[in-house]
């Protein structure tokens, strides 16, 4: 062959894996409201900065014929670029070939992009867009998916790995994203389910459809597998690059600063009356988070599920912070059993990557009930306990109101290793409030007149920050408006902490 035919063959078989599984494959997922998977990661990375790797392997298949029907690149695209400059691994399942379905090579594909991801110290974003385990290839297939969970595995908490879901993901597909950081599904074109509508019905008689059982709001607000939804696949993108911009490349390095434009010493008046006069009364703890951090901008993960609780990112004046409040608008704040479980891998998350966690506490203590008791709140509860308590990252309280019974030791509290600890001069920290407490401590003894005399004397005592600020569990008492600048503060004080647990194998966190 001529030194010009091998450039053209080569030319050639560019064209050809650009192509994917063929136009008509392609106008089928435009028709669906999808982009391809090459559109995808143009959308996701910084232009220009994508370079694919493997785009010419193809399955090793022979049954059923397939050695007739090899595409480039086997449905799934992999490769490296960067998102803000910094360098990402991405594959992205390509549905125009094979559905996107696993085969041996097509996983072999992953394996390899998984592990210079990890050698290399930098994050993997998984597009998922696929028919599951490509049935011609049997247990091959089922092999490829274990060496990939296993991969997953050994990745966790030492790149961030984050997966969206564009499609279908289904069976035993759905494990490789459920074992990574962060899920983020599209609005009426993504499903995850282990089991599909059609086995549902067979076994358990059920109906349900495609959407309700796996899309993405039914994992965003119920199951609480999916911590993001996006509307299309081009905000999807948009959203991913929002959150790793959060995120470090791997364990060993800070957060990403920005210099923050914000100033640090802002103050704002109106948080002084965000607290409402009665404490029996609703505030929206959102308010106080997206009033302090920079420029307003707070991402909430899992806005839709446990809604109790908050968590998400912020900066403060540039560094990234984890963000952990009691919502006192939804359910009064409580602790419950979904919620318990959010804040907790959230902080583990915090804690895997070095960013340090703020806790904004107003928690009228654990929900009472059968419902909670048999569900295990015992054992999930202890679940955020063990992660704040495990936590070695800079950990900063701000106790806005109520911090009652066990959830008040929880909540991050000083005893179990926060760094920094503030109260606003609304904060009542006590065994329980004050009926309960008054209750419980005279019994029916008392008439009417008693028991008022007994409930407010029991609030001057108890409802307020100071006997915790007597006892040193309260480094300081803050106006809200000051809130900003005592957290800024704080971070900084807290910029070198040097702490480390135990030497052990794993801990045994109550799952
Ligand atoms: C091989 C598959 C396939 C599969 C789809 N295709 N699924 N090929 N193995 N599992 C092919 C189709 O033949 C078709 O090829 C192309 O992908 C697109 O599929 P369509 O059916 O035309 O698309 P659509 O109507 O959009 O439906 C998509 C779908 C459906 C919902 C994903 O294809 C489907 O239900 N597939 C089967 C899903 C499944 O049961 N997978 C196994 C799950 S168990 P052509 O050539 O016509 O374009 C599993 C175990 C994993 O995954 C275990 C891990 C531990």
């Amino acid at each position: 062959m001529k030194l010009e035919d091998k450039y053209k063959l080569l030319e050639k078989k560019k064209k050809e894996a650009a192509l994917s599984g063929g136009i008509d494959r392609i106008e089928k997922m435009h028709k669906a409201g999808k982009k391809t998977a090459r559109e995808r990661i143009n959308d996701l990375m910084d232009p220009g900065s994508f370079v694919e790797t493997d785009k010419f392997v193809t399955h090793r298949c022979s049954d059923f014929e397939m050695q007739k029907n090899k595409i480039l690149g086997d449905g799934i695209i992999t490769g490296y670029g960067r998102i803000e400059g910094r360098l990402m691994f991405v594959f992205a399942q390509d549905f125009t070939v094979f559905g996107g379905t696993m085969s041996r090579a097509n996983a072999d594909k992953v394996v390899k992009l998984m592990q210079t991801a990890l050698k290399m110290g930098a994050p993997v974003i998984g597009l998922n867009d696929s028919g599951g385990a490509r049935i011609q290839e049997g247990v091959e297939s089922l092999a490829g998916y274990a060496d990939i969970f296993y991969l997953n595995t050994m990745s966790s908490g030492v790149i961030p790995q984050i997966s969206a879901i564009l499609g279908a993901c289904a069976g035993g597909a759905v494990y490789s994203p459920a074992l990574t950081d962060f899920i983020m599904m599209v609005n009426k074109t993504s499903n995850m389910f282990v089991t599909g509508p059609d086995v549902i019905k067979a076994v358990t008689h059920e109906e349900v459809t495609k959407e309700d059982l796996g899309g993405a709001m039914a994992h965003n607000s119920k199951s609480g597998v999916a911590h993001f939804v996006a509307e299309n696949d081009e905000q999807c993108m948009m959203m991913l690059r929002e959150l790793i911009g959060y995120l470090p490349s791997n364990n060993m390095e800070e957060p990403p600063f920005k210099t923050s434009l914000d100033d640090k010493f802002r103050e704002d008046e109106k948080l002084q009356t965000v607290i409402p006069d009665d404490p029996n009364k609703p505030y929206d703890m959102k308010e106080i988070i997206v009033t302090v951090v920079d420029n307003n901008n707070f991402l909430e993960v899992m806005p839709y599920y446990a809604q109790n609780i908050i968590i998400g990112f912020a900066r403060l004046n540039g560094q990234v912070a984890g963000i952990v409040a009691n919502q006192p608008q939804i359910l009064a704040g409580v602790l419950d059993i979904n919620s318990s479980v959010k804040a907790a891998r959230f902080v583990r998350f915090c804690d895997c990557f070095n960013i340090p966690i703020i806790t904004f506490v107003d928690v009228p203590g654990f929900l009472p009930g059968t419902t909670q008791e048999f569900g295990g709140i015992i054992k999930h509860g202890a679940k955020l306990l063990y992660a704040y308590c495990e936590a070695t990252v800079p950990k900063i309280t701000v106790i806005t109101r109520k911090a009652y019974g066990g959830a008040y030791d929880v909540m991050s509290s000083k005893h179990i290793g926060a760094d920094v600890n503030y109260a606003y001069p609304t904060a009542e920290i006590a065994v329980m409030g004050a009926e309960g407490a008054v209750n419980i401590i005279y019994k029916n003894t008392l008439n009417e007149e008693e028991r008022n005399s007994a409930v407010e004397n029991y609030k001057n005592t108890f409802a307020n920050p100071y006997k915790a600020a007597e006892l040193g569990y309260i480094d300081e008492i803050i106006y809200p408006k000051e809130t900003r600048i005592k957290l800024i503060q704080a971070l900084e004080m807290t910029k070198n902490k040097r702490k480390t647990n135990p030497p052990k194998k794993h801990g045994n966190i109550p799952l």
